[in-house]
């Protein structure tokens, strides 16, 4: 018994004297292994009185139990500090910057499109998609300006050669679509209402000037649902406008206009103040100044013939629509210059114009 005890001591202190894993180990193999030294008392059991063999295989057995749990903390413990070291002295460095001249830039329109689907987003609306290259029958004819109705006139455009496989003429004509309104007639002959869609697009038309070009983009609004009065469209488009532009007292003019798909039409103004050194300052104009004006965007309730043309009745569902270009609002949010920059694909414009992927302005920063 005695040198068990002594055993115990000696082997208690080689345990917590072992200062790395494979001490550790040694001391394991010295003592639990073929020839170690429990396993060498163990093999006198045999030699001893029965009543010695109980109280030494008994205590023999406990200490096998005790030096099995020390092993077990005493490797715990060196891994953690193992670890801990590791921790100390081992480091990645996250907060390094990507190069900068590999980062991307997103476009200004994207930016505008993501901000826009947000803003509609919260409001209920989700997004509808039709293609660039239309037929007559959706650019123009459903819309309410059938051939020869002189509005068609307003939006010159690219034809392209008829489709022989249409036997239907106006769906054989091919035109570039000259706004996304197009896609209002699309979704509507192919959802039933409630409708409450929004849609970005390429549009096409023949001009080209310092405010004009061939090609530009806009997005579509269209709600349809019963009960929908102009209250509605008044509402929304205020709200959708202060919260594109981040000012909440923004003014917003509704003024009579006529396209042929809305009765009522309005144009949709807001307000500006000239600024003396020749800038502009978008928003209220204060006492010694003189409010302005700048049209951004066409609306209007949903005219009956458009809703018949899609299969809805008017006397049942009411809506409206409108339709803004993305070039023009997003230079006055972000104030860039001139229209025909955004379609010249340099590069070094899109570095200054251009949103950082991962810091782009959203509803909750305030630039
Ligand atoms: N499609 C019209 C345009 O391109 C805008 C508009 C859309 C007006 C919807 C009224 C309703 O000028």
């Amino acid at each position: 018994m005695t040198d068990i005890v002594n055993l115990k001591k000696e082997l208690t202190s080689e345990i917590t004297a072992a200062n790395d894993l494979k001490a550790l180990d040694e001391v394991r193999v010295s003592v639990l292994g073929k020839k170690g030294r429990i396993t060498a008392i163990m093999k006198t059991l045999g030699g001893m009185d029965p009543e010695e063999r109980k109280t030494t295989g008994q205590a023999l057995n406990v200490l096998k139990d005790e030096i099995a749990d020390l092993l077990k903390s005493q490797e715990a413990a060196l891994k953690k500090q193992a670890m801990d070291e590791r921790l100390a002295t081992e480091h990645i460095d996250i907060t390094l910057n990507t190069r900068p001249e590999r980062a991307g830039k997103v476009h200004p329109i994207s930016q505008t499109i993501d901000e826009l689907v947000t803003i509609f987003g919260a409001m209920g609306f989700s997004v509808a998609e039709g293609p660039d290259i239309e037929d007559d029958w959706h650019n123009f004819t459903a819309l309410n300006f059938p051939p020869g109705h002189p509005a068609r006139e307003m939006q010159d455009t690219f034809f392209l050669p008829e489709d022989p496989s249409e036997t239907d003429p106006e769906k054989a004509r091919k035109v570039l679509r000259t706004h996304t309104s197009s896609v209002q007639i699309r979704h509507m002959e192919n959802n039933a209402p409630p409708i409450k869609t929004i849609c970005f697009g390429r549009t096409y038309r023949s001009d080209w000037d310092m405010t004009h070009t061939p090609m530009f983009h806009q997005m579509e609004c269209l709600y349809i649902d019963k009960g929908v009065t102009m209250a509605h469209l008044k509402g929304c488009l205020t709200d959708f406008v202060r919260a594109f532009f981040k000012i909440d007292d923004l003014p917003v003019r509704f003024r009579p206009s006529f396209f042929p798909f809305v009765e009522p039409g309005a144009e949709v103004d807001i307000g500006y103040v000239k600024l003396s050194n020749g800038g502009m300052r978008l928003g209220k104009a204060k006492d010694n100044e003189d409010q302005c004006w700048m049209e951004i965007l066409g609306s209007g309730m949903v005219h009956p013939n458009v809703l018949k043309n899609c299969g809805i009745d008017p006397n049942e569902y009411q809506g409206f629509a409108f339709g803004m270009g993305l070039e023009r609002s997003t230079m006055l949010k972000y104030g860039i210059p001139d229209l025909r920059t955004f379609f010249d694909s340099d590069v070094r414009w899109l570095g200054h114009y251009g949103f950082d992927p991962l810091n782009r302005p959203n509803s909750a920063t305030n630039y």
